[in-house]
């Protein structure tokens, strides 16, 4: 799918507090290479970077417009344009970081093996993701893509939800590794404006809807998707609107040798 750098980065103050939450939770001094999956316009990977600056940093992405946006941001670090299903890189990482992208990613029980195994011993795989695919912003959306008016070209793009429950990781994942740190955080988000949470979403989860549309379509579906989020989210006097957001995170090490 297509990304909007400048749309997804309207809310970069919310989005980029759960990037920090994430990195302050690594258990390592001095990593020296260091991946950052799904690195989107970079920003998280220039924080690596400046936490840890004697590190060989690379982002890496499968969107060719945030990483333009990145490199043009950010000059001086690394950049590959890859999938991360098909992550192998030929020098392997003490850090795999992932802010918010591998729920763009079905299997993780195939995914997240594959990624700890291209960790060097002692290293850390440090994930969040959304964990939001049942509240109104989400559901609304899904509801709305399945009703009748929209099935034929929408339905399809309904994904089950990629993400699964904090005790599913927990299990899955003690057995693969030496340290665990799981935990779940909902951010009650004040965004402001009119149509606030259509325009977060319009930086993320709606963009593969109005993509399969045409304009005229496109502009209809949205209409009735920002009528049904209003009555979700309903727009406070002072114009705020309270959006609640849940994120799970994952820091795993695996032992030294
Ligand atoms: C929501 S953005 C997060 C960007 C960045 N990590 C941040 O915190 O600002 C998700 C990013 O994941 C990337 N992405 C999604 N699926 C991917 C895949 N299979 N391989 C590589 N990148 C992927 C998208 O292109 C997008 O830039």
């Amino acid at each position: 799918m297509a990304w909007n750098p400048d749309q997804y980065n309207l809310f970069s103050d919310h989005r980029l507090r759960p990037a920090l939450d994430l990195l302050s939770q690594v258990p390592l001094i001095s990593p020296y290479v260091i991946y950052d999956l799904g690195c989107g316009t970079g920003n998280v990977t220039a924080l690596l970077s400046q936490h840890w600056n004697e590190a060989i940093v690379t982002g890496i992405d499968s969107s060719a417009e945030m990483l333009a946006t990145a490199r043009s941001n950010h000059p001086s670090l690394e950049w590959k344009q890859a999938d991360i299903a098909n992550f192998s890189p030929t020098s392997k990482g003490n850090l795999i970081f992932s802010n918010a992208a591998l729920h763009w990613l079905d299997n993780h029980e195939t995914v997240f093996p594959k990624l700890l195994e291209q960790l060097r011993p002692g290293g850390v795989l440090a994930v969040q993701m959304p964990n939001n695919f049942s509240a109104p912003s989400h559901q609304n959306l899904y509801d709305l893509a399945e009703s009748p008016e929209w099935v034929d070209k929408l339905g399809p793009l309904v994904r089950p939800a990629p993400v699964h429950n904090i005790n599913w990781y927990f299990e899955f994942l003690s057995p693969l590794v030496e340290k665990i740190n799981i935990w779940e955080t909902t951010y009650y988000q004040v965004l402001k404006g009119r149509d606030a949470v259509l325009e977060w979403t319009r930086g993320t989860a709606l963009r593969p809807f109005l993509e399969a549309l045409d304009t005229a379509e496109a502009e209809v579906f949205e209409g009735q998707y920002a009528e049904r989020l209003l009555e979700s989210y309903p727009v406070r006097q002072d114009d705020s609107t309270l959006y609640p957001f849940s994120r799970l995170f994952i820091v795993v090490q695996l032992p030294e040798n």
